[in-house]
């Protein structure tokens, strides 16, 4: 099972929209899809009252220690992906989430404030010798502050490709109960998450290659 963690104690950066973008755009091929809700705002546990369907599986862990059972008890159910959505803070639960996943994903918007803010999470990815790749994300339609904050994450870091712009899509989406690629499948914020997920699944694989390899799942009900 891979597992990809959200982690910024910066609030608002867009951990758990992009936490059900993924999530769902992960489910394309008919693979087995988790979503652990690890934020006590519940905001993906909330977000699974308004959806119809089983898939992503939702798991809400309130405790630090349940973490790691989680993870173990979603690898035996036979998941492929589990995707950590964490609260903004490092606390000891967003530690333990760094701690179980095979990549960190930090999104930031591109303002100064966002990636100083990141910088905490940073190390504490580091010293937890974790991958991890920043992700810009609520980007503006045009203006140089895209290019700049990403030179400064670059400088920090990987940048995953794409950038996600600010659109609407994500918004509504969340509030339907879908992930964006189910709520405008010709939308350009659903390409965007399908690529971002396309260039996350890539390092999931890559690292994974030292280590033994992760088996896809059959079919899921979904
Ligand atoms: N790419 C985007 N385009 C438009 N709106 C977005 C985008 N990403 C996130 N948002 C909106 O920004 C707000 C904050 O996003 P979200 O709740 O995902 O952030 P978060 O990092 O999980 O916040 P918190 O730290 O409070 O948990 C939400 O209203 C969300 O719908
Ligand atoms: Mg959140």
């Amino acid at each position: 099972m891979y597992v990809l963690a959200l982690v910024t104690q910066k609030g608002g950066s867009g951990k758990s929209t992009l936490a059900v973008g993924i999530a769902v755009a992960a489910m394309a091929n008919g693979e087995r899809v988790a979503i652990v809700d690890a934020d006590p705002q519940g905001t993906i546990s909330k977000w699974r009252e308004r959806r119809g369907h089983p898939y992503p599986r939702i798991v809400r862990v309130a405790d630090p220690a349940g973490i790691e059972g989680a993870l173990v008890n979603l690898e035996a159910e036979g998941i492929w992906l589990t995707v950590i959505d964490t609260a903004a803070t490092n606390n000891d639960l967003a530690m333990r989430a760094i701690a179980g996943a095979d990549l960190c994903l930090i999104p930031a918007r591109p303002s100064l404030a966002d990636i100083e803010a990141a910088i905490p999470t940073l190390i504490a990815v580091r010293r937890l010798n974790r991958r991890f790749a920043f992700v810009l994300n609520q980007t503006p339609p045009r203006g140089c502050r895209v290019s700049e904050a990403a030179t400064s994450l670059n400088s920090l870091g990987v940048l995953a490709l794409p950038c996600i712009g600010q659109r609407n899509d994500h918004q509504d989406a969340l509030g339907a109960g879908l992930g964006v690629t189910e709520f405008s499948q010709e939308g350009r914020a659903s390409e965007e998450v399908c690529e971002l997920w396309r260039w996350i699944l890539k390092k999931l694989v890559e690292g994974a290659s030292a280590h033994e390899p992760h088996e896809r799942n059959e079919k899921a009900p979904y």
